[in-house]
């Protein structure tokens, strides 16, 4: 891997909240999740509550997710030591009495909460809460779950693509942009303490016949309002408007799995075209997020170089800018 002069921090990491997996993937087995270059396994106990460990039995080192739940408990697949949700131990069968277990069999648990179907997980006690999508909540509005996307890229690139206006004509042409229309509204950034908001007022391209999956029917190039908030690190919030009652909600996170792989998880919310099936949309994301794919994981190095002298930044390229400062403000990138 290339090194930046500045790359993200992964200690100042450990204390936010990373989205580890949908919720709907973990049912009635342990699954491995990577966060942050960590092993962890995920489970769910009797009252369908997720737990978070690491996935490093005490004993010898298995891995706990080849294992099984039973109720309550973890059981390694190696010699069967059963540890409770706290992380504790509770049982060694080869002992004559097998719950006499030393204190200090005991695996290490973190934080974690499920919402907006997804499972998030802070190594550290975390800095933030995780944004408010009341919409996401909500039964008028319905969810479709695209992804994840795997990239072999650092989160802040996958991230940083997401903000990117200028390559919608280029990289998503008749989808997102108009290569007759290449250039950047106005647009400027807001940053208070960890989330920077912005927005954009466009003409769209019109919805493609194959991805029906814009509220933009009824007139010709409609102006589609976009209003930002990204979250440091990895997480943005957007939603999207025409003027009306219609209204999308667009949550993409990004799962820093180690330095040099991310993945993406999208979760949208829709108050129209309710009838319409979750995978006309989650075709369409797939296929931008193909597009963005190969563009991002030809980009060195793998993690944004968060110093602003590298690289060459333009006014268009002002959501950037601004990441790159405040990731650093915020220490989660090192001062250099
Ligand atoms: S390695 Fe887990 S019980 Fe022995
Ligand atoms: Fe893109």
């Amino acid at each position: 891997m290339s090194s930046p002069s500045a790359a993200a921090d992964p200690t100042a990491l450990r204390a936010c909240w990373h989205p580890v997996s949908f919720s709907a993937a973990v049912a009635g087995a342990p699954v491995a999740v990577d966060l942050l270059g960590e092993r962890l396994v995920v489970w769910r106990d009797s009252s369908g509550a997720a737990n978070v460990h690491s996935d490093l039995c005490i004993h010898r080192g298995t891995a706990l997710s080849l294992g099984r739940i039973e109720g309550d408990e973890l059981i390694c697949p190696y010699h069967a030591w059963r540890y409770e949700k706290g992380g504790a131990c509770v049982a060694i069968p080869q002992l004559a009495e097998p719950t006499k277990v030393p204190a200090k069999a005991r695996i290490q648990r973190f934080a974690s909460q499920e919402r907006y179907g997804l499972v998030w997980v802070a190594l550290d006690e975390p800095r933030w809460e995780l944004p408010a999508l009341p919409e996401l909540d909500s039964p008028a509005w319905e969810l479709v779950f695209c992804g994840p996307y795997t990239w072999l890229a650092e989160s802040s690139r996958q991230v940083e693509n997401f903000t990117d206006f200028g390559h919608f004509p280029w990289v998503h042409p008749g989808l997102l942009g108009d290569p007759e229309r290449p250039v950047v509204p106005e647009h400027t950034v807001r940053t208070e303490e960890h989330v920077l908001h912005y927005e954009i007022v466009r003409p769209e391209a019109p919805n493609s016949g194959d991805f029906p999956v814009f509220a933009n029917e009824t007139s010709e190039l409609p102006l589609r309002r976009s209003r930002y908030e990204l979250h440091l690190p990895y997480t943005i919030a957007l939603r999207l408007g025409w003027g009306g009652e219609e209204g999308m909600v667009y949550l993409f996170t990004s799962q820093p799995a180690g330095p040099e792989r991310s993945i993406g998880y999208v979760v949208t919310g829709r108050n129209y075209n309710l009838e319409q099936p979750a995978s006309v949309l989650q075709d369409f994301e797939d296929v931008i997020f193909g597009q963005d794919q190969v563009v991002v994981e030809s980009q060195r190095p793998e993690i944004v170089p968060f110093d602003l002298a590298d690289e060459l930044h333009l006014k268009f390229d002002a959501v950037a800018v601004a990441y790159r400062r405040a990731m650093r403000g915020q220490g989660l990138a090192p001062q250099t």
